[in-house]
């Protein structure tokens, strides 16, 4: 019976070492939930990093055994390929160009190399499970060369692969000094999704542009074989978020929030730690709002989730150095003993704490300088069940395609930014309600499981059609 075959560089399982030996924790992100209808049937299996150093044979073992009874086979790393690899390549050059932050890139050829290596180790991964009627389903930045390298060893494959970042102009595409050998990489699948039509546009004229080939209504002509391109934009499990804001226990959360708040009206931000959010940018503008409308002190407050990420990198080290300063800066400058201008979290949140602040805030500032999609725009849209609130949303972010009823601002514009929360917090709620059911119904329709849905079929679609071709 054929199989699907997921791989990307994290597993949706997290190994953790504890004083009481390993713990293994489920992770919580977008792609784990709407994979999991598929990994987890059957004998389908995901391969991936899991997250932690291995100490010797043993506890590989171990941790092999314990995954492969969830439908998970590792792809064990070590620190040197980490930094190489992971914070090296993937997050000091890929993931800077990507989001058209080339000012932050670097160009290390033992980087390089070791990405070159980790795609092979990953492939080596994926021969050692595939037989020649599975699906492989490959994704992100991290695997740009696995398609082609699986490709090379089975000709015949199923191949899709998934972007979840953007892909940017191939004027900063250009400038890779590996750039054919990355894109030739990604063109070893039969399907290659976007997020966005933007995108899939841009990897387009890339490939014409850098490589010289035809590509015509998203079909790109290799010497060998033609590959599909089309946009999936990704979205979450709804329901699971619907539910869990009106959950007794975010209930509870959300009660001692009001009651800690008193009437303090909440405007909410949630991100990964990471430059491309427009962290800084965001609380500059709300330096500006109350400045420009006093009557806001005292009456709001910004609530700013920050989550941990890559802190091994250089320039995440600096942007959290940066956020402290300009948070204590801001509630020095404004605080009162019975008000916090500024609430700052630098951590992760259960899903009840969460859905519970999405509930509770009046206001969401998604602001991305870029981001692939953005699924917190998604979520505090799928937790609004009384369609009180909201969303200002970043035009760079790719969730502004769909979501064209939020207040759609420019990141860098910090006058815009600061007159629309203010236009947010006076907005009428018959207005709030037009606004949040008209992007509810798109976010509940075009959920995670009709994105799995898609992509799978088209890829089914695109392989049958080759072979009817070759047969003809
Ligand atoms: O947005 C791309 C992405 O790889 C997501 O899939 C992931 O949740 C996030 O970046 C963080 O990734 P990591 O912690 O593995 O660097």
């Amino acid at each position: 019976m054929p199989r699907t075959l997921i791989v990307s560089n994290r597993l949706p399982t997290k190994v953790l070492r504890t004083d009481d030996g390993l713990t293994f924790q489920p992770s919580e992100g977008g792609l784990a939930t709407g994979l999991g209808s598929i990994y987890r049937q059957g004998d389908n299996l995901w391969i991936g990093w899991p997250g932690l150093f291995v100490q010797d044979e043993g506890e590989e073992q171990h941790i092999k055994d314990e995954l492969r009874d969830d439908n998970m086979a590792p792809v064990f790393l070590t620190e040197d390929e980490i930094r190489d690899f992971y914070e090296g390549f993937s997050n000091s050059t890929l993931w800077p160009t990507f989001h058209y932050f080339s000012e932050f890139a670097t160009y290390e050829q033992t980087h390089w190399e070791a990405y070159v290596a980790v795609n092979q180790k990953f492939c080596q991964a994926v021969l050692a499970q595939a037989g020649p009627e599975d699906t492989i389903w490959v994704h992100d930045y991290q695997l740009l060369l696995l398609p082609e390298l699986l490709r090379q060893a089975r000709p015949e494959a199923t191949i899709g692969f998934f972007l979840h970042i953007p892909f940017p102009s191939q004027e900063l595409i250009r400038v890779l000094p590996w750039r054919t050998e990355l894109l030739r990489g990604m063109l070893g699948a039969d399907l290659i999704g976007f997020h966005t039509f933007g995108y899939m546009r841009h990897f387009l004229s890339a490939v014409t542009h850098l490589l010289g080939l035809p590509a015509q209504n998203g079909q790109i002509e290799t010497p060998n074989r033609s590959v599909r391109v089309d946009a999936f934009p990704m979205g979450i499990d709804y329901e699971r978020y619907a539910q869990a804001a009106v959950s007794k226990e975010a209930q509870q959360h959300e009660a001692e929030y009001r009651e800690a708040l008193r009437d303090t009206r909440v405007i909410l931000s949630i991100d990964r730690l990471d430059y491309t959010k427009g962290i800084a940018q965001r609380l500059r503008a709300f330096d500006l709002l109350l400045q420009r409308y006093p009557e806001w002190q005292g009456q709001v407050s910004l609530i700013m989730l920050v989550v941990p990420s890559r802190d091994q990198v250089p320039q995440y080290a600096a942007l959290k150095e940066e956020i402290d300063e300009l948070v204590g800066r801001l509630n020095a400058q404004y605080r009162t003993i019975s008000w916090n201008p500024i609430l700052y979290f630098y951590r992760s949140l259960p899903l009840e704490e969460l859905t519970a602040l999405y509930h509770l805030a009046e206001v969401a500032l998604v602001t991305p300088m870029r981001d692939g999609m953005n699924l917190v725009a998604k979520e505090y849209i799928a937790s609004k069940g009384d369609q009180r609130g909201v969303l200002i949303l970043s035009e760079r972010a790719g969730a502004a395609r769909e979501l064209s009823d939020a207040l759609i601002i420019n990141p860098t514009d910090m006058s815009q930014l600061a007159e629309a929360m203010h236009d947010a917090l006076v907005m009428p709620e018959e207005e709030q309600q037009t606004r949040l059911s008209a992007m509810q119904a798109l976010v509940k329709r075009y959920n995670v499981f009709s994105w799995t849905r898609l992509f799978m079929n088209q890829l089914a679609y695109t392989k049958m059609k080759q072979h009817t071709l070759a047969t003809e």
